[in-house]
């Protein structure tokens, strides 16, 4: 078991990573919440693997679950789908001094931590992320948000969890292309943060490999996650290195309704601004070519060929560049990523 406590003041949690920590979830959150009502809200996908087993889980610790189960994908982080949680939180008399866990992917972490920071004005929220990408990201750090027809993210709230429990032996139950896309912001840490983790990446040559090393692989990222958000919980200064390849990659989502995966779409977007920038001068030489050689290691596909003047002009809707400056966060080199403020004229030779 591999522990990390998030310092924000008031707000401490731990994130607990661990192999089989599944079976262990009912003595886990007893650690925390005396109570007895758990909303869950989790995708039907999780739900036929999960639900039952986890019913059980939940039961035998004495706690009252109910589940609250909405499709699986980015088309459940809207409006609709969080007012039919919001009913349902509602229908089951869940209280101020109850529980919601968010067991699931990225979508259903963003979309049962708003609703948990906003329904009766905030709800205690354990955050059990299920795929990668929820595990070493959108899981830690509070960020919970619904789309809106104009962009990704768009509403949203700061509201960081009670506890995240991870168990990265789930990740060998769903399919591949769930692994795929968190592969690519476990690339972004290295990136911006790790040169060490970014060769340790290069040398993985199997599956096996990957598997044996993802608790360390995991607890790395979070780490790295964690001090980002300590410093800078509201992302206005440090925490925004996480945000590498994600002004494009938000923009190629968004363009292509979603069916590129965040994990392909930020590594298109890491890909083109690190060329322009290399191209600019911001960059070491050779740094375009190290993630190329990175991201073809891992097979994930290079989208960067989607990058057309629609695409850019998402951008601009980006929420991170509504007040005609933008932030662009670029690598000096491998393991070292700084904000370069832009105005909008300077950022076309970034985007472009
Ligand atoms: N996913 C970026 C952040 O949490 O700031």
């Amino acid at each position: 078991m591999k522990t990390l406590r998030v310092e924000i003041p008031d707000k401490n949690y731990d994130i607990v990573i661990e192999n089989g920590l599944f079976k262990k979830l009912g003595s886990e959150i007893r650690k925390i919440y005396k109570g007895s009502k758990i909303a869950v809200v989790t995708d039907s996908n999780l739900y036929d693997l999960y639900g039952t087993e986890l019913n059980d889980i939940l039961s035998e610790e004495n706690y009252i679950p109910d589940f609250i189960v909405v499709k699986p994908g980015e088309s459940s982080k809207t409006i609709e789908t969080l007012e039919h949680v919001y009913s349902k939180l509602a229908l089951f008399n869940i209280t101020r001094s109850d529980l919601i866990i968010a067991f699931g992917g990225g979508v259903v972490g963003d979309l049962a931590g708003f609703a948990a920071a906003t329904y009766l004005r905030g709800i205690s929220c354990i955050q059990i992320p299920t795929s990668l990408l929820a595990q070493i990201d959108s899981s830690i750090g509070g960020k919970t948000a619904i789309n809106l027809k104009e962009g990704k993210n768009l509403a949203g709230s700061f509201c960081q969890p009670l506890k995240v429990l991870i168990d990265p032996e789930i990740l060998l139950s769903l399919p591949e292309k769930y692994i795929k896309d968190g592969l690519g912001e476990v690339i972004k840490y290295a990136c911006i943060k790790d040169n060490n983790l970014f060769n340790f990446l290069m040398s993985i040559n199997s599956k096996d490999v990957l598997f044996n090393n993802i608790e360390q692989v995991i607890y790395d990222c979070c780490n790295i996650k964690k001090r980002l958000v300590e410093n800078d919980e509201k992302d206005t200064g440090e925490r925004m290195l996480l945000n590498f390849g994600h002004t494009i990659g938000h923009a190629i989502e968004k363009h292509m309704n979603y069916q590129v995966s965040h994990g392909e779409a930020v590594s298109a977007g890491m890909l083109h601004i690190t060329k322009n920038s290399e191209n600019l001068g911001y960059t070491e030489a050779g740094t375009y070519e190290k993630i190329k050689n990175m991201l073809n290691h891992f097979h994930i596909d290079d989208h960067s060929n989607l990058i057309n003047q629609d695409i850019k002009k998402y951008v601009y809707l980006d929420k991170k560049n509504l007040s005609g400056e933008i932030n662009l966060i670029l690598l000096k080199k491998i393991g070292y990523a700084f904000i370069h403020k832009a105005s909008l004229a300077d950022a076309e030779k970034f985007i472009n």
